[in-house]
Parts: structure tokens; sequence; C-alpha cells
């Protein structure tokens, strides 16, 4: 049988391996344990030196400041952390920033063009669609992601297209009804556009 205060101090023993957050993210001085990558956030180029374990998730909120993108679950399951990576959703909770050097990422801080809000915020907005927030940058990333994929047309696709964004305050119809919103606008403009000839 095991030692129970074996087993403690063999589980100390490891917590104390454990690198601190502190520790994966470091100054611009390179060690042997960082490397160094080059992201494009909302089109603004940042070279880091940093330890290849750091989720894209960390840098963003913690190294660059960009504390828009919301950490929930750090396990994938929420989509709180959800950004665009040339222009396709991800959780960058499960996503090493190392992977994605050099590569166009758009966070909720990039969406609006000055004191033009992005037609998805502007329809979160209008459909009051939130009510603590803290899931609403993650759907509005994933909202915007899934109607530039175009593959949402009716209710149901929106629903199961979105269906990694959880809600806790349940906000869904009204997240809904915004995303049918701004999806409606794009298909009436897009049949209301003059066609080639
Ligand atoms: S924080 Fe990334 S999916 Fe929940
Ligand atoms: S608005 Fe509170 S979790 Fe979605």
């Amino acid at each position: 049988m095991e030692n129970s205060n074996t087993a403690t101090s063999e589980r100390v023993s490891i917590l104390d391996q454990t690198p601190s957050f502190d520790s994966l993210l470091t100054s611009s001085a390179p060690s042997s344990d960082t490397i160094p990558v080059t992201l494009y956030i909302n089109g603004a180029e940042q070279t880091l030196q940093i330890d290849p374990r750091v989720t894209l998730l960390d840098v963003l909120r913690e190294y660059i400041g960009l504390t828009g993108t919301k950490k929930g679950c750090d396990h994938g399951q929420c989509g709180a952390c959800t950004v665009l990576v040339e222009g396709q959703r991800i959780n960058s909770c499960l996503a090493l920033a190392v992977s994605y050097d050099r590569e166009q990422i758009t966070t909720i801080e990039g969406l609006a063009e000055g004191e033009d809000l992005h037609p998805v915020q502007e329809a979160f907005l209008h459909h009051d669609a939130f009510q603590c927030g803290y899931c609403t940058p993650g759907q509005i990333m994933s909202a915007v992601g899934l109607l530039s994929e175009g593959h949402a047309k009716t209710d149901a696709e929106i629903r199961e297209q979105m269906s990694g964004n959880i809600c806790r305050c349940g906000a869904y119809a009204n997240i809904l009804a915004a995303v049918r919103e701004v999806c409606d606008n794009e298909q009436n403009s897009s049949a209301s556009a003059p066609q080639a000839k």
C-alpha cells in the first residue's frame, strides 16, 4: 500500500518541477529554452522570444496585453478564447504561439475601424446579445469567422456552427438573432450587387 506521506512528497516534487507561468513568458533576452516568433496581431508585427510551450492565448493576454480575448476553461471546451488565424477560427488556449510564426492573427481588439464597430459588434449591441459579457468576444470572433466561411444559411446551421461557444448566461436566442441579422444583410447585399457581364 502506498504510504500517504510518500505520495504527498512525490506530488510536491512534481509541482516543484512544473514551470511557473512567469517562467514561460520571457523578457526579450534569448535563452536556450526560448525561441523567436513573429506574429502579426491585428496588423501589427510583434516579435517575441518565448518558451515554445506558451499558448497563443497567454501570449495575447499576458505578453501583448490584449485582454479582450478571454480565458474560460483553458481546455478547448468553451470558445471564450476564439481568435482568427488567417481568417480561420481557432481556440487560442489550445494553440502554441510558436506554431503561428509569421501568420495573421485577429482578436476582438482588431475588428473595429476607429470608432466604427464591425457589423457583428453592432448587431450584438442591437440585439442585446450578452449579459455578463465574458463569452462575448469569443462569440463575436466565432461569428465573424462563421460568416466568412459562408456555411451558415439557416438558424439551425448558425446554431451548429456556433455550438463551440458556450454562454453561461444563456443569451443564445439574442446571439442567434444578431448573427442572423448580419448573415441576412450580407445575403441581401450580395443578391442586389450588380452581376458581372
Ligand atoms: S478558454 Fe479556450 S476553449 Fe475555453
Ligand atoms: S453573456 Fe455571460 S457568459 Fe455569455
